[in-house]
């Protein structure tokens, strides 16, 4: 599929159909998203994925119900970061965004995410409200990661229109 397509098709779906995608599917998409550029190659993304039962159970209790209610029948996977790793210059010293790198190579990184999901006939919704503390306990996730969003993935239930976008004129100056 070209990429333009893949972009044009992936959009937040907030109804799955029941169908479960695999190990084998999920480690192709996480791949994908270790081909993104990163701070001096740091690559501090963390992905933790709930694929049984009882693991997507406790994610989605960990979500609000509104959430809860979007991510009926999808997996999850929850993205996270080692702090104090991307922005990092020399001998513990942080440029001066600070961790604010580690969220942006995350970012990138999930955005191929995304795509690679896309381009497989996967749907996606990122979810910024969460539970972290339920999160990290259920998962382990060390103290040192900065969890961030969990992204529901699954097979769309029906048509979901693109959201308008702002005027390019909005958003971009040419000098
Ligand atoms: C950081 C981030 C957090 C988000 N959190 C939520 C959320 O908690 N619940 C939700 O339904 N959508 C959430 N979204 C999805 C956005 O609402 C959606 O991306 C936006 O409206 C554009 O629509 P599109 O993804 O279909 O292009 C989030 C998106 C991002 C990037």
């Amino acid at each position: 599929m070209e990429l333009n397509e893949v972009m044009q098709k992936r959009r937040s779906v907030r109804k799955y159909l029941d169908a479960q995608i695999s190990q084998e599917e999920i480690k192709e998409i996480i791949h994908a998203a270790q081909l993104a550029p990163s701070w001096k190659n740091s690559q501090n993304g963390r992905y933790y994925v709930a694929l049984s039962e009882e693991a997507i159970r406790t994610v989605y209790d960990a979500l609000p119900d509104f959430n809860q209610r979007s991510t009926v029948n999808a997996a999850y996977i929850i993205a996270a970061f080692k702090e104090k790793t991307s922005g990092a210059i020399r001998d513990g010293e942080m440029s001066e965004e600070g961790d604010l790198w580690g969220g942006y190579d995350l970012g990138l990184q999930n955005a191929y995410l995304l795509l690679k999901a896309s381009e497989m006939g996967y749907d996606t919704l990122i979810m910024g409200l969460r539970d972290t503390k339920a999160l990290r306990e259920y998962f382990s996730i060390p103290e040192d990661e900065i969890i961030m969003p969990v992204i529901a993935i699954g097979k769309r239930d029906g048509d979901v229109n693109l959201r308008p976008r702002k005027d390019l004129s909005e958003i971009l100056k040419i000098r």
